[in-house]
């Protein structure tokens, strides 16, 4: 058998239709980490992951036959480039592609540049918080964080997610970050830190 390999590359219109399938298949692995009901997950509606395809935000783990089996989908908020979602294919996973992922979007965070990689996920979830900590990525708590961010974590919470386990987590990209900075100050701050 020959063995799979993978690319990582920007999203193409042509990829949309196929990627709730993949967030579907994906969700089954997190509702089985979370230890709840093999149940069907809400995927991002379709105008969603397009926006992030408009704005140059969607990336791609295609297969050999350049079958998406991965994405990731973000958006710039302010001064943050926002991960809304990374799934990949349950069969496709543990192959290091959701790992690349957080790459692509962290290098173009970088080129762009963002003052930061934002996201929110799940604390104990070893293939959310924990991993994200492993590459970089710290938690901030709600009362610390951008009104913009703080305001998603808590849609996210209003929406069903335990807020005990919900959280926001960033990662500095900016090349020059001042140490002496809050982690979520940046070079591009918009006064949105009420
Ligand atoms: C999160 C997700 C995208 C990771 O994709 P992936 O291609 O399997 O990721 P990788 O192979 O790059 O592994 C990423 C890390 O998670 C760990 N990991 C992956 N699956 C795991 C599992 N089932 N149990 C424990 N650890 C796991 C890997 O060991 C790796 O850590 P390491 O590189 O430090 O060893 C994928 O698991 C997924 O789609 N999950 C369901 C949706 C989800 O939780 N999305 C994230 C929301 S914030």
């Amino acid at each position: 058998m020959i063995p799979e390999t993978y690319a990582i590359r920007p999203g193409r219109e042509s990829d949309l239709g196929a990627l709730a399938d993949v967030e579907r298949s994906a969700s089954v692995t997190y509702f089985e980490a979370l230890g709840g009901p093999r149940q069907t997950a809400d995927v991002l509606p379709a105008a969603v992951v397009e926006a992030s395809h408009a704005a140059g935000l969607l990336w791609v783990a295609a297969d050999r036959r350049d079958v998406p089996v991965g994405f990731l989908a973000a958006e710039a908020i302010n001064d943050f480039l926002f991960v809304k979602e990374v799934s990949v294919a349950r069969e496709h996973q543990r192959a290091g592609l959701g790992r690349r992922l957080i790459q692509a979007a962290e290098d173009h965070a970088r080129a762009a540049p963002y003052g930061a990689i934002a996201l929110t996920t799940d604390r104990f979830i070893p293939f959310n918080g924990p991993f994200y900590e492993r590459i970089g990525f710290r938690e901030v708590r709600a009362e610390q964080a951008p009104l913009s961010l703080r305001t998603l974590l808590a849609q996210e919470i209003a929406s069903g997610f335990e807020g005990k386990r919900r959280i926001l987590m960033l990662k500095p990209v900016a090349a020059l970050q001042d140490s002496t900075m809050p982690l979520y100050a940046s070079r591009r701050q918009t006064g949105d830190r009420a």
